[in-house]
């Protein structure tokens, strides 16, 4: 991508270039600048996954970024825009939206906002909300019930860890739920994830994935058509894990699932909002089938 256009801000000019073209410990240094978790190897695998652009100031130094990943020809997921603090509210974030938008011509959008964001967004007419909660904390698996009685499973069928040959499957119930084809996504994702299934009539209904991410591990994405279900898939993660760093996010409207994380040791730490600009908001394909338990990560949804 050539340079694109220049922005003049208070005593800084600042140029676009393409985010590809920049050092990814200058990227990794930017999301540190504004207290986010992120490694240099999370900013790598949105670097092989999506395309974006980076604002630098006369002497070649990263002030902001933004990034989008296109999930479909018609639909880009929005993420990492970052603006150095000492220039924010001065119009830099929303130049690069507008960049994005312009560079993404014809897509419709979809992202999750920070609170700091949420109003930026908005006033470019991104709507159709969904709270999103982040739980983290260190994992504490429930203890198991008095005289060694098991927590009751309130799930039907077998869990067992993911194997290479259920890839497909775990792929066909995201897009189920997500609307979108996201293999690519899961390429990168699973060669790094552990995974969880649950095998329900010898078909699997329900997934958990868990991958090292900023100060541990996330548990996500997790897909299923009942909290139930995905507990019963995330709970192998949170024991696997227990005195680590774990973190998940997952819609409000979840309230069973936010009851397992805060009651495994992951307290709401944080919200923010899944918001969409032209097209509805993550629907499951099928209603009362498979969805959204637990985003991949802010950026990836
Ligand atoms: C969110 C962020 C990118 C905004 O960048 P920015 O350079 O300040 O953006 P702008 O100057 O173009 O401001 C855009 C609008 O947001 C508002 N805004 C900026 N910072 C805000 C804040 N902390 N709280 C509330 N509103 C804020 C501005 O007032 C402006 O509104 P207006 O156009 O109605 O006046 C920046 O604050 C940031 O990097 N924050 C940390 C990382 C983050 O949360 N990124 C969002 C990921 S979803």
């Amino acid at each position: 991508m050539e340079t694109i256009a220049r922005l003049h801000l208070d005593t800084f000019e600042l140029t676009l270039r393409d985010i590809k073209e920049i050092d990814p410990a200058q990227l990794h240094a930017l999301s540190v600048a504004v207290r986010w978790p992120h490694r240099e190897t999370d900013w790598q695998m949105l670097l092989e996954l999506g395309q974006g652009v980076a604002a630098v100031d006369e002497i070649g130094r990263v002030v902001g970024t933004v990034m989008w990943l296109r999930y479909e020809p018609d639909f880009a997921m929005v993420c990492m825009l970052i603006t150095l603090p000492r220039l924010q509210e001065q119009g830099a974030g929303r130049w690069l939206m507008d960049k994005a938008h312009e560079l993404n011509r014809g897509a419709a959008f979809g992202l999750t906002a920070t609170r700091e964001a949420r109003r930026l967004y908005r006033s470019l007419g991104y709507g159709y909300e969904q709270k999103i909660l982040r739980c983290q904390g260190e994992a504490a698996p429930e203890a198991p019930g008095p005289a060694g009685v098991l927590r009751s499973n309130r799930f039907e069928g077998v869990v067992r860890a993911a194997v290479a040959g259920d890839h497909e499957s775990l792929i066909r119930l995201d897009r189920l739920a997500i609307g979108h084809d996201r293999s690519r996504v899961f390429q990168s994702l699973l060669p790094v994830s552990r995974g969880y299934v649950l095998v329900r009539n010898g078909e699997i209904v329900a997934f958990a994935l868990c991958r090292p991410f900023g100060r541990g591990h996330v548990i996500g994405p997790v897909v299923a058509a009942t909290e139930e279900d995905a507990i019963a898939v995330s709970r192998p993660h949170v024991e696997a894990h227990a005195g680590h760093f774990l973190r998940a996010d997952t819609p409000a409207c979840n309230v069973a699932y936010t009851h397992f994380l805060t009651a495994n040791g992951m307290q709401i730490h944080d919200s923010a909002t899944s918001m969409r600009l032209g097209q509805a908001p993550y629907m499951p394909a099928v209603p009362g089938g498979p969805r959204r338990i637990a985003l991949a990560s802010q950026a990836l949804g």
